[in-house]
């Protein structure tokens, strides 16, 4: 197979990671006969200090152009004070519209042998295995233009939802659903939100199509606490843009770490951009160890939904596994056994894997 990635390194650690995130492709493609040809643009702070923007033109062209997208992380206190036009966010925001990546996949499973590196009790956490589906290119992200406004005494900040692109996530989750546990759980503020009174509606209509899920629809306030006190209550959960935004982060910790969790930026095609859930993590950019496990395994991600290869992202997924339960882990993962490593240390741990199991894995395979 040949395809060509377009990376977006970014800023911080982001450009730390995706590194890792080429390292493994590589070795899947060696291994498994494939081809897969690179292209590298900047994104984020680092495009606006080359280009004066942080969404180049040439950026957004090149990854329309591409088969998929791997993007490391954007931001910085280096940019924090410019103005909104001028904030490396604007470039991540930019690249999803650009290309209607309105579906957001971020699978939240733990790793047994990371069980005890949450915070929250191992038998919380235990059996936790849930995706949250987070609308990408609506809600307060994106409100009306003509009505954001701050001058200093005044701002303003607007929720606006069409009917169709709450059709099309809630869609989507529906799918995601039906080919894991079936049940569908619906976030939102209905009790005080018109946008949630319609998000609620359409997954009412929604449901009729799908009779073999179970659905229900649960309060966001109330879905954060149930995330950490039973997060195996969940399957899938579908819910708009900022709830998810928080929601993920949060349940980040049933993991260990931010820098675990993977996501698939996707549209109706097989066309996607894959980003790790967390940041360019200025308070630990430049030294070595960033966790690069978020970013591999969004790597993974991509082989599964854009290129369609299953088995190469599972062999992905038992690497980053096998390393984890022979004790490899980054700083971030709060484990006192084991060995701790850096990046660079830790994608070799998961190479060498990919390289020395790709003979038996292709026989399996077969
Ligand atoms: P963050 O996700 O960058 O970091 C939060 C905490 O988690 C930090 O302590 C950081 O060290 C740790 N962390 C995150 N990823 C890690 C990894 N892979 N390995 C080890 N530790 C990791 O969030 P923040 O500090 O609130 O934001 C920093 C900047 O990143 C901001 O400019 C923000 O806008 C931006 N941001 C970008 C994205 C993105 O590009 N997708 C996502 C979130 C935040
Ligand atoms: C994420 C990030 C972004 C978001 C920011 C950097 C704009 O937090 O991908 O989760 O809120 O979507
Ligand atoms: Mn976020």
């Amino acid at each position: 197979m040949t395809k060509k990635i377009v990376l977006l390194p970014g800023d911080g650690i982001g450009a730390e990671v995706i590194d890792s995130a080429k390292q493994v492709l590589d070795a899947i493609a060696e291994e498994y006969n494939h081809t897969f040809s690179y292209e590298t643009h900047a994104i984020g702070g680092s495009a606006i200090d080359e280009h004066g923007t942080p969404l180049p033109d040439e950026t957004t062209a090149a990854c329309k152009s591409a088969d998929a997208v791997l993007l490391g992380a954007v931001g910085g206190p280096k940019w924090d004070q410019n103005p909104s036009h001028l904030r490396p966010e604007k470039g991540l925001l930019g690249i999803r519209k650009a290309l209607d990546l309105f579906a957001n996949l971020r699978p939240i499973q733990g790793f047994d042998n990371l069980l005890h590196a949450s915070p929250l009790k191992e038998e919380v956490v235990k059996g936790s295995d849930l995706l949250i589906v987070r609308e990408l290119t609506g809600g307060l992200y994106f409100g009306t233009p003509s009505e954001r406004r701050n001058n200093g005494h005044s701002v303003v900040d607007t929720l606006a939802y069409e009917r169709a692109e709450i059709e099309r996530i809630v869609d989507k989750a529906f799918q995601a659903a039906s080919i894991r546990r079936k049940h569908l759980t619906s976030v939102d503020k209905a009790n005080v939100l018109e946008s949630s009174k319609l998000w609620r509606e359409v997954v009412e209509e929604k449901k009729e199509n799908y009779p073999d899920i179970t659905v229900e629809h649960m309060l966001v306030d109330a879905a954060a606490m149930r995330l950490i006190t039973n997060p195996s209550y969940f399957d899938v959960i579908v819910t708009e843009n900022m709830f998810g935004d928080i929601l993920s982060d949060e349940a980040s910790v049933l993991t260990g770490s931010l820098g675990m969790l993977p996501s698939a930026s996707l549209r109706e095609d097989s066309f996607g951009l894959y980003e790790p859930v967390h940041g360019s993590a200025p308070d630990i950019a430049g030294q070595g160890i960033a966790n690069p496990l978020a970013m591999i395994l969004s790597a993974a991600l991509l082989l599964r939904h854009s290129f369609n290869l299953d088995n190469e992202a599972r062999i992905v997924e038992s690497a980053v596994q096998n390393v984890l339960e022979q004790g490899y882990h980054t700083g971030d993962l709060n484990i006192i056994d084991g060995q701790k490593v850096g990046t660079e240390k830790m994608t070799e741990r998961v190479v060498d894997y990919i390289k020395s199991n790709s003979a038996t894995n292709s026989i399996m395979s077969c």
